[in-house]
């Protein structure tokens, strides 16, 4: 018998990938709210959407770092019938790639995040370990100080890695680097997906849960 914890509204019932873009002209029509994930490679941004989207691996993921090298655009429906594009940024911060990648990844976020006027949030993904750097830092700092129309959500991810009784701490530290929201998750045991998922909402102005 299945009660109705296990069913709640925010839980994702359909995902899909829509569409993939190295070049801005390659990114989709406007269609509706997105929600962008982006952070460090290896940081988990990927592993954080097959979590949110409850699917294994809807997602590529993988422990090497620079997976994700173009726009991935995910688009899921909630059971209560909201509607959301999630979107995989490619990671920062990889060493291995040249400095033309580099560039080409840059210029892509940059545009990506300056001229999409459906981006209702920029979930930046810090390990909760590591804390925020000075790339995630500007991350931040661009889009909270260029009035763009997303808030910044500051998400610690792989907080299963870090005891219970030293979290708290961990996440004072985090918490400075924002003036926005912050919250902890853990993609491996779903630890903060609800809270997540609800803050995501909230911050999108997508039907208040
Ligand atoms: P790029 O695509 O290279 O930018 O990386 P990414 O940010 O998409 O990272 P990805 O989701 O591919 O995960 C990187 C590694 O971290 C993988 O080995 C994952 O299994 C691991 N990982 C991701 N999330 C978690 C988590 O919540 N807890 C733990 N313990 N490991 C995680
Ligand atoms: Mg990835």
């Amino acid at each position: 018998m299945s009660n109705k914890a296990d069913k709640p509204p925010w839980g994702i019932v359909e995902a899909k990938f829509f569409a993939a873009a190295q070049r801005y002209e390659q990114v989709p029509p406007q269609l509706g709210a997105e929600l962008a994930f982006a952070g460090r490679s290896n940081v988990g941004k990927s592993s954080l959407l097959n979590a949110l989207m409850s699917r294994k691996r809807l997602v590529r993921t993988s422990s090497t770092p620079g997976c994700t090298r173009q726009i991935n655009f995910f688009q899921a429906r909630a059971r209560d019938g909201a509607e959301f594009r999630l979107i995989d940024l490619p990671g920062y911060g990889y060493a291995k790639r040249s400095k033309t990648e580099r560039n080409q990844w840059a210029q892509l976020v940059e545009a990506y995040l300056t001229q999409r006027d459906v981006l209702r949030t920029v979930a930046v993904l810090v390990d909760a370990r590591r804390g925020v750097g000075d790339v995630d830092q500007q991350l931040i700092e661009f889009v909270e100080s260029r009035k763009l129309p997303a808030q910044v959500i500051l998400v610690a991810t792989k907080i299963d890695r870090i005891q219970k009784s030293k979290r708290k701490a961990a996440l004072a530290k985090l918490k400075v680097a924002t003036k926005g929201h912050l919250v902890a998750v853990s993609a491996s045991n779903g630890d903060g997906i609800e809270q997540l998922w609800r803050t995501l909402r909230r911050a999108a102005s997508v039907a208040p849960l």
